[in-house]
Order: C-alpha cells, then sequence, then structure tokens
C-alpha cells in the first residue's frame, strides 16, 4: 500500500457569531491510517467532521481531498468519501436493502452486486430484508457502515461509531473497522471511548475547546512521561515505605510497587532492594493507557 496523503486540513477555523467553535484545526491522514479525533463532549469533534464533509463552511482555512480542494472541486473531492455524522437516519420502514438501494442511487453504477458486496461486509445477509425498524442499534450502525462504503471510498469517517452500543456490539463494530482499514480505506474515528482508540487506531488527535492539543502517533501519544516508570513485582513489601530508594514509588499491591526511575538507574534500586532482603520477581516498563494519557494531557473527560 502506498502512503499517499488522503485528507489535508489546513488551519481550519469555524465561527459562529463571535464564538469560535474550532481554530486552527491543521492535520493530514495518509493511506493506512485509522486515525482517532478525540476530545470531551462539546470540544469540537462533530464540527470538525462536518466541516471535512462541507456539510458547513470554515469561517476561515480549506479542506484537500484526494488532491481536490473541497470548496473548488466539492465533487470530484467527496466522491471517494464515506461517512456517518452522529447518528446515522436510515427509513426506517424500509427494509436495509432498499436503504442501500437508495444510497446506491447517490453514485453511478452501483449494482446488486455491490449492494450484497456490502452487505457481506458489514455481516447483514440475514436480516438485509427485514425492516430497519426491527433492528437493533448494533444493526443499524452497520447498516450505516454499508450505506458509507457503497461507493468504495478511501476515506471512512465515522463520528461516534460505537456510541450507545453494548460491549458486543462495539466489538463488532471495532472489528469491522479492522477489515475495513486492511482493505486500504483511511478511517478518521471521533470518539469519547478512549480505550476503543488504543486498540484501533494508529494517530491520535486530540481536541480541547475547538484546538488541536495533541497530534501523534498512539505509541508517541501514550509516553506522557519522560521518565520510564517500572513495575517491580517483589515477594514482600512489608516496611518498604521505611527505605530510601533514592527513587519516588508507589505501593500497588501487597507484592507490587510502582517505581519513577530512568532505566539507567533502575539496577541501582533494585540493587537497594536486594541489600534489604527483598527478592525482585519481574520488572517491566510500564505502558501508560491512551485513557491515562489522555487525562494526562487533555484533563479529564468534562465540559469546560
Ligand atoms: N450551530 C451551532 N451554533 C452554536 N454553537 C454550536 C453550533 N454547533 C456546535 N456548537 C458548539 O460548538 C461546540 C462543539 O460542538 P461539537 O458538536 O463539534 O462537539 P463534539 O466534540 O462533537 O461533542 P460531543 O462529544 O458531545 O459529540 C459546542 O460547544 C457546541 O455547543
Ligand atoms: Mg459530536
Amino acid at each position: 500500500m502506498s502512503k499517499e496523503k488522503v485528507l489535508e486540513c489546513i488551519n481550519l477555523k469555524k465561527q459562529i457569531k463571535d464564538k469560535t467553535i474550532v481554530q486552527n484545526i491543521s492535520f493530514s491522514i495518509e493511506t493506512g491510517d485509522v486515525v482517532g479525533l478525540i476530545g470531551p463532549n462539546g470540544a469540537g469533534k462533530t464540527t470538525t467532521i462536518k466541516l471535512i464533509l462541507g456539510l458547513i463552511k470554515p469561517t476561515e482555512g480549506k479542506v484537500i481531498i484526494n488532491g481536490y480542494d473541497l470548496e473548488k472541486d466539492f465533487k470530484k473531492a467527496i466522491n471517494k468519501v464515506g461517512a456517518i455524522v452522529e447518528t446515522p437516519t436510515p427509513y426506517m420502514y424500509l427494509s436495509g436493502y432498499d436503504n442501500l438501494k437508495i444510497a446506491g442511487n447517490n453514485y453511478k453504477n452501483i449494482g446488486k452486486n455491490r449492494i450484497d458486496e456490502v452487505v457481506k461486509i458489514v455481516g447483514l445477509e440475514n436480516r438485509i430484508k427485514d425492516r430497519v425498524s426491527t433492528y437493533s442499534l448494533g444493526m443499524r450502525q452497520r447498516l450505516g457502515i454499508a450505506e458509507a462504503i457503497i461507493n468504495e471510498p478511501n476515506l471512512l469517517i465515522l463520528d461516534e461509531p460505537t456510541n450507545g452500543l453494548d460491549v458486543e456490539g462495539i466489538i463488532q463494530i471495532r472489528k469491522l473497522i479492522q477489515e475495513l482499514s486492511k482493505k486500504g480505506i483511511a478511517i478518521l474515528i471521533s470518539s469519547h471511548n478512549l480505550s476503543e482508540i488504543d486498540k484501533l487506531c494508529n494517530k491520535i488527535i486530540a481536541i480541547k475547546n475547538g484546538k488541536i492539543i495533541a497530534n501523534d502517533t498512539i505509541e508517541k501519544f501514550k509516553a506522557i512521561s519522560k521518565e520510564p516508570v517500572y513495575i517491580l513485582k517483589l515477594d514482600k513489601i512489608d516496611n518498604i515505605q521505611n527505605i530510601d530508594l533514592g527513587y519516588k514509588f508507589e505501593i500497588i499491591d501487597k507484592d507490587t510497587i510502582k517505581l519513577y526511575v530512568s532505566n539507567e538507574e533502575l539496577s541501582k534500586v533494585m540493587q537497594k532492594l536486594i541489600e534489604n532482603n527483598y527478592s525482585i520477581y519481574s520488572a517491566t516498563e510500564y505502558n501508560y493507557t491512551s485513557e491515562e494519557a489522555f487525562i494526562e494531557k487533555v484533563g479529564e473527560n468534562k465540559i469546560d
């Protein structure tokens, strides 16, 4: 898969009356990327997505999709983009199949074969002839994704695709997104379900109060502490708080401590523990979850 810039946002700003909703939004997405757009409620995720899709007009800045300027060349720019924004609104009294036929009519050359293909991709074969009103939330979400990919997009934008789903539904949608990514579709997925991001995305864009505050690979995003943290498993922790290890540590449970020390200095601390008759069973570098990194960088998930 060659790496190509699929989406580029350049200095997007949206102002409504005297309220600046988003500003200085610049980032790009390449082939193969699954990018997580994360941020608390009201941060500006949906607004950013609407700007990318041309559903609202930016006050400043521009969007380039597959090399086309969204404003100047809207049709060409949007042609290979599929999206679900907020909640999909299918025709409830029609079957899933008929909904897909209607979605296909927006494009040239979408025939029965392509409809059957997307039904299979999203795994709705057994229910596609049923009325949408009889679908579960997860099935409706799948139908939304089927509609979004009907024209074989190379950029798929999903606004909170797992919102309201149960654990099973979340796992299934996650698998589906992973499969679509393997087919070479670049994906932008907004979420405040941070553990989702860990498992799905290779890049993270964190947004707060309408501004991007982090734009990193998932690894870099999670590397929040300059000082590595180690988890040490010991035979016991009796009286350990009375020993001066030379570095900050916390007791995690009856045989585990969390140690804030550089890897060069780790052996010194281990030496000290051994001198004080503690046995060390293991020392592993601690990896922050994206949730912890998020809280560290973005703050608690609350509305300002
Ligand atoms: N048409 C509008 N007029 C005025 N304010 C708006 C408008 N649309 C959005 N906003 C405000 O802009 C901010 C960002 O909204 P947006 O929907 O982009 O947030 P979000 O990150 O998608 O939040 P959520 O996680 O709740 O979906 C909010 O404070 C919202 O109230
Ligand atoms: Mg939103």
